[in-house]
């Protein structure tokens, strides 16, 4: 698949799961700048064949190699970036943050629920894996639930030992979030800057550790909006708004080098992370 195609499909199917960042990108277009998307990231659970290492199959068909991994201790939660090196050594598409849960530092309630979902659809998937080509025509994020849904008591026992883990169970693949790069913006170059304009829109900032993560000291800094609310139907029936996908601003600064940083930052990550997080979305 070509990047731009592979990038179209999965910004389509993303802003069913984050209306807001259409809206977002939309006004800074009116306003004349060109939206750039620095990184998108992926989430999923660390059990065969959608484990990362498994997963990440789909991205390095795309020309995409490994850069840096990132632990999260708290969250349970390893990661690797991914790049994709162009001609002459620069990049000039997106990264990629991948992130996978380790489920075994959940409880036996929980790993229950998930081995259930995950195994659902293991044998196809893993056949789909070993048949792998560049030639898939849809990417494996914009296919959403792999799985039956869960009920809503199980959403919320997901969801009081890991939110991630009650995200990937009831979104499983989709893009988490886009980032627009403010290195490309024309104003609005600082992250405070584009988060007040955000704000005065209407939308809700993620303030976990305050509105922006980071400093030109770590050579990267950013903020998000909170997750737009969609609806979901549980398979008991239960109809509940539960959090999607979000926005996310970053400016990159150069290293001692002079070339620009192209890494992520844990302690910036893992707030970030906060974005899908329903306890905050409930003061909305
Ligand atoms: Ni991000």
């Amino acid at each position: 698949m070509k990047i731009d195609r592979f990038y179209n499909l999965l910004w389509q199917d993303f802003v069913s799961l984050a209306p807001q960042a259409a809206a977002i990108k939309e006004k800074l277009e009116l306003l004349g700048e060109n939206v750039v998307n620095d990184h998108v990231a992926f989430r999923t659970f660390n059990m065969a064949p959608i484990n990362l290492n498994n997963l990440e199959s789909y991205i390095t068909a795309l020309g995409y190699r490994r850069l840096d991994s990132y632990h999260f201790a708290k969250k349970h939660l390893d990661a690797w970036s991914y790049i994709r090196p162009a001609a002459g050594g620069s990049t000039v598409d997106p990264l990629i943050f991948f992130s996978e849960l380790n489920v075994s530092a959940l409880s036996e309630k929980a790993q229950v629920i998930i081995r259930r979902l995950v195994n659902e659809n293991a044998v196809a998937i893993q056949n789909e894996l070993e048949k792998l080509t560049s030639e898939v025509e849809v990417p494996f994020f914009c296919r959403g639930r792999v799985w039956s849904m869960v009920t809503y008591n199980e959403y919320q026992q997901l969801l009081a030992e890991s939110e991630y883990a009650a995200w990937v169970a009831v979104h499983g693949f989709h893009a988490n979030h886009f980032t627009v790069s403010l290195n490309h913006l024309k104003q609005r170059r600082r992250v405070e800057a584009v988060l007040e304009w955000v704000t005065q829109q209407g939308y809700t900032v993620n303030e976990v550790g305050g509105r922006v993560k980071g400093s030109p000291a770590v050579r990267l800094e950013q903020g998000s909006t909170m997750a737009d609310q969609v609806a979901v139907t549980f398979s008991c029936g239960h109809t509940e708004a539960i959090p999607g996908g979000f926005y996310e601003f970053a400016r990159r600064y150069p290293t001692d080098k002079g070339d620009l940083f192209l890494g992520f930052v844990e302690s910036n990550a893992d707030k970030i992370f906060e974005s899908t997080s329903s306890r905050l979305n409930r003061s909305e």
